[in-house]
């Protein structure tokens, strides 16, 4: 007896068909393994604003992202014109600061990212504090680096709906880039990978 020759239900050897068909099998498992990796990833946008990029603080602002497991799927330095302006802060266009904001937010470039996670939007939110940067905890981007409601030295969108709707508003399709991070197993558990949430 050859045990080498694929052999099919009655012991003769496979016939094309088969093969074909052990082909198709071995596809859809490998498909279904695939499928099975894919985890409810959410995206979210900040904005490096100008007082931080004039202060040398863009590379410890990423360092902190980075070092916190997100994964950063864009990232672009860039001038905002007031058109752009307008439209990202159009809820606060009655607000006393509103053109002042304008004019401190293209005062020079600023750097724009999109950043990748499980629940990235709260997440970032979280490790942004709140607007005012002298109330923000220490540990927050703000509380340790901002002591202005204006100058406070990250933009991170506010929820879902929002995130989605700026990251369109700064970045093409094709500059956001799909990869997967050589860490990712260690980032997340098998459970968070698998499941949903
Ligand atoms: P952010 O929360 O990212 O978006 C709105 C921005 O408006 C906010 O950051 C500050 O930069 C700015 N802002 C909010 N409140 C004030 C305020 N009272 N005075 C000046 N600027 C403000």
């Amino acid at each position: 007896m050859d045990w080498h020759i694929p052999k099919g239900k009655a012991g003769r050897q496979k016939g094309s068909r088969e093969k074909r068909q052990d082909k198709k099998k071995a596809y859809k498992n490998t498909q279904e393994k695939e499928e099975e990796k894919v985890i409810d990833l959410e995206q979210t946008l900040v904005i490096i604003k100008p007082d931080a990029v004039n202060r040398a603080l863009s590379g410890e602002i990423i360092k902190r992202f980075e070092n916190k497991g997100l994964q950063i799927v864009a990232l672009k330095m860039l001038e905002l014109t007031p058109y752009v302006l307008k439209e990202h802060y159009a809820h606060h266009k009655d607000k006393d600061f509103f053109e002042g904001l304008l004019g401190f937010m293209a005062s020079i470039p600023s750097i724009a990212m999109i950043l990748q996670g499980k629940e990235a939007v709260a997440v970032v939110r979280k490790m942004v504090g709140p607007t005012q940067g002298r109330e923000a905890a220490p540990g927050t981007l703000r509380g340790d680096y901002s002591v202005s409601n204006q100058s406070n030295i990250v933009h991170a969108s506010e929820d879902k709906d929002a995130a989605e709707a700026e990251i369109k508003r700064f970045f093409k399709k094709e500059e956001i880039h799909d990869y997967q991070k050589m860490d990712f197993d260690w980032i997340y558990s098998k459970d968070e990978k698998y499941l949903k949430k």
